[in-house]
Formats: C-alpha cells, structure tokens, sequence
C-alpha cells in the first residue's frame, strides 16, 4: 500500500488533483482514451479514478462498465464521483461504480477486466510488484493496460511522493518489462511532461 492514503486525503486535495491533471493535461486525457478504445463490452478498471472525471470522459465514449477504485478516504470525493456518474447516465450507458478500496482489497476473480488503465499512480509506489502482479491476474489475456505517469523533468526533486520518476519512456518500458508487460503503443506528450503508455501481458511462451 503506498502512502497515498495520506497525501490524497481529502476533497480540497483531490480537487486540486483535478484541476491540475485532468483540466490541466486536456491533450493527455484524450491520448488514454484513445490508447483505451473503449468499447461497449468492455469492462473497465480505473485506479486512482479521484473524483471521477476520467470516469465520466469514459462513459462518454461507450457503454462499458466500469468500475474506478480510489484510497482517498473523503467521503465527498466519493460522492462526488458516484454523482457525476449518475448525472452523466444515459439509456445506453454501462454500470459506473466507485470504491475506496485499493484492487488488491477488492479481489476481483482472475480475467475479470478487459481494460485497465492507471493515470498518475503508478510513480507512487515504492515497490509496484504486488500492483501489477494483481493488474494482470484480474484481467483477461489480452486486455489492454493503460498507464500515464510524469515525466521527471516537470517534477525535479519538487515531489517527495513520487516514488519513481522516470526520464524518458524507455525507463517506464523497462520497469514494466521487468513485471511481464510489453509496450503495444505509446504517446511522449512533451508540452503536457507527460508519458502515457498501452500495454499487453507478454505471453508466457514468447
Ligand atoms: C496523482 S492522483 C491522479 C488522479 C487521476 N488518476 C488523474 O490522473 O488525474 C493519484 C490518485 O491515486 C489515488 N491512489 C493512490 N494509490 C492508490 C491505490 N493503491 N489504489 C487506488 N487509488 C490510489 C490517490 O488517492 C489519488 O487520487
């Protein structure tokens, strides 16, 4: 469990998180979309899904489920998502739920998910080993995985809650790598400091 239960503990600090990465970084939002090519069937999981704008943006797109999971403790953040969700409902659109729990917590059965996407968490690990052990046990065999992390020459020493930072892609390439997931497709967002990653398990017989 990383210390985010802390950093992100309450609604100023997740509005501030909005503010700052979603309506800041408007270009990097629409690359995750893209990379996640929503669809219908599909069963989403969003980790660190905050106050549920990337929620919201997703079900824009299609009539998937999707489920968006954030440790920030404040019941207001919680609310506030299930209420956007609800307001941004239509006839065609999928379940959207919302969890305080972190994934491992929630112990959803093996290949449950199609889609898996991580915006702005994965630095925060310390060790991200049990993280993406669990990201592809619950997800199917070639469910798309999403990650979006900084780029180091924004933050600097600035964030002591950075965990990783990662200078250029081919770090971010390795350390997923090392944890059985392979690069499928990838956009550098220089403007935005931003690296947004695709990614497939590697198969076990490659
Ligand atoms: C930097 S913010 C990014 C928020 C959002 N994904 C975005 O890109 O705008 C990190 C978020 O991840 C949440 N978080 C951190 N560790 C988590 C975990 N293990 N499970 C679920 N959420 C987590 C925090 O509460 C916070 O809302």
């Amino acid at each position: 469990m990383p210390s985010e239960r802390g950093y992100y503990g309450s609604f100023v600090a997740a509005a501030k998180v909005e503010a700052t990465q979603r309506l800041g970084r408007g270009l990097e939002t629409v690359e995750i979309l893209d990379l996640l090519d929503l669809q219908d069937n599909d069963r989403v999981l969003e980790v660190g899904s905050n106050m549920g704008y990337m929620a919201g943006r997703m079900q824009r797109r299609a009539g998937c489920e999707i489920v968006g999971h954030d440790t920030n403790p404040s019941d207001l953040v919680l609310k506030t998502a299930q209420k956007r969700a609800k307001a941004g409902q239509r006839p065609d659109s999928g379940e959207v739920t919302f969890s305080r729990q972190t994934v491992e917590e929630a112990n959803y059965p093996d290949g449950h998910f199609t889609k898996f996407v991580a915006s702005h968490v994965l630095e925060h690990f310390e060790d991200p080993t049990e993280f993406l052990n669990e990201a592809k046990r619950i997800t199917t065999e070639n469910a798309t995985i999403v990650f979006a992390v900084p780029q180091e020459k924004y933050l600097g020493q600035r964030s002591p809650d950075h965990k990783m930072l990662f200078r250029k892609i081919e770090e971010l390439e390795a350390l997923l790598a090392q944890h059985g997931l392979e690069v499928i497709d990838s956009r550098v967002r220089e403007e935005e400091h931003s690296i947004v990653v695709a990614t497939r398990k590697i198969k076990e017989d490659k």
